[in-house]
């Protein structure tokens, strides 16, 4: 079974490579391909995995190669973990909405956005290699923004998508740890979008827990990249769900840009001073364990719920994971091809969404309009359009106001970082 891995010269992959060195053999794994289009960025990781795999005995080959084509021929599996331009374009992305009083986070806002429309057509070129070469491989994307990519995906090309993040196994991880029990054991009720979702109840072993919870992480939680925030306890017991700590976002939006106004480096600054000292231990030819380092990565674990879906989509029986994709009737209130991160029964035989009943009124209409930003935006990428572009921004709750759209919109226009016919 090959396994292509697609943007492999990021810091991350250790991460994701460990998790396949450990399960490799109970899934049958022969080959894995790193693939990037950084030849030294790629040299460095895959030494550093090189000397994983031998020190750790991987059952399996490893290569590395920048070519597409060479990568995804004849994979079972594709992971899709690039970053367009890179870690300075997430930082041109963050400015871009701090000077203009808006969030540029990487996935919400305007920094979502700028960085969507310029990934879209370089992952649609990618999933027509994979058209060609690999037509039965699952596409298994960690690409963000990674709701829309997975339903640029969905809709743009014929492979098959499933979108993953590590926010929903990090929620159920954090709340066993509160409930001081078996993550086994958590059954999440979760709804949503990516990064934009909300953790309606807690059953462990049939009973409700979702008080408890709500009272441990209220104190807080969430990834290394998203700043803490104080809802304070009445929002808690109104809304008496958890929500994602990007709703943070959205919920306090003034305070967070504020904050991130207040910081002397951007996300993406820290990332680049964290990936330096990465690049520094990979290329030590004495080093092959995971570096605690990755801990200080929003992505941290990512890699226990890549292998957890390879597993199941390899497997007959269906096992409830919570991944990103088309809703396809789970939800009444939505078009059946929107993505959405749900509870889904994962199997060989696909991926069926767990229907989710009805979406409480003081969720769903945000839900509906990230939704609908989300959708003009891969509108927007594939047609090059700055018709859609300006109605997309216009739909994101984060930017809202025409005059904001249209400032944004032409500078990335004149930045050539959004080609407009
Ligand atoms: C979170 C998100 C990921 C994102 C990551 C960024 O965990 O769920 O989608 O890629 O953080 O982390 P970084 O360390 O690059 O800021």
């Amino acid at each position: 079974m090959k396994i292509a891995i697609m943007g492999a010269g990021s810091t991350y992959t250790p991460e994701l490579f460990e998790g396949l060195v450990k399960r490799g053999r109970e899934l049958g794994v022969t080959d894995v391909v790193f693939e990037d289009i950084d030849q030294q960025r790629l040299d460095s990781v895959f030494g550093f995995c090189r000397r994983m795999a031998s020190r750790m005995g991987a059952g399996f080959e490893i290569r590395k190669t920048l070519d597409q084509d060479a990568a995804v021929r004849g994979a079972d599996f594709v992971v899709l973990q690039i970053r367009v331009g890179g870690q300075e374009g997430r930082h041109e992305d963050i400015m871009l909405g701090l000077r203009h009083g808006l969030v540029g986070q990487e996935t919400t806002g305007v920094g979502g956005f700028a960085k969507a429309v310029r990934t879209i057509p370089q992952v649609l070129s990618i999933a027509h290699s994979i058209e060609q070469l690999a037509p039965d491989a699952w596409v298994i994307n960690f690409t963000n923004p990674s709701a829309i990519i997975t339903e640029a995906l969905q809709r743009h090309s014929r492979v098959k998508a499933i979108g993953l993040c590590n926010i929903p196994i990090d929620t159920q991880i954090e709340v066993a740890k509160a409930l001081d029990c078996a993550m086994e054991d958590v059954e999440l009720d979760y709804v949503g979008l990516n990064h934009l979702s909300w953790v309606r109840g807690i059953r462990v072993r049939g009973q409700d827990r979702t008080a408890e919870v709500i009272e441990a992480l209220s104190k807080g939680f969430g990834p290394a990249n998203v700043p803490e925030a104080d809802y304070g306890a009445d929002f808690w017991q109104a809304l008496h769900m958890i929500p994602s700590p990007y709703l943070r976002y959205f919920y306090l939006t003034d305070d967070m840009v504020r904050t991130l106004q207040q910081k002397t480096l951007t996300r993406a600054q820290e990332v680049m001073a964290i990936e330096a000292q990465l690049f520094e231990y990979y290329n030590d030819e004495s080093t092959w364990e995971k570096p605690e380092l990755l801990n200080q990565r929003g992505g941290a674990w990512y890699s226990k719920i890549a292998v957890e879906v390879i597993a199941a989509l390899l497997g007959e029986q269906p096992r409830p994971l919570i991944v990103n994709t088309a809703q396809a009737g789970a939800v009444d209130q939505m078009p059946d091809d929107a993505v959405m991160e749900l509870t889904c029964d994962v199997s060989r035989h696909g991926v069926v969404p767990r229907p989710v009943g009805e979406i409480q009124e003081e969720i769903f209409g945000l839900i509906r309009q990230v939704k609908a930003y989300e959708r003009l935006t891969i509108e927007a990428a594939v047609m090059h359009s700055r018709d859609k572009a300006l109605m997309a921004l216009m739909a994101n709750p984060l930017v809202r106001t025409l005059p904001l759209a249209r400032a944004v919109l032409d500078k990335l226009i004149r930045q050539g970082r959004f080609l407009a016919k």
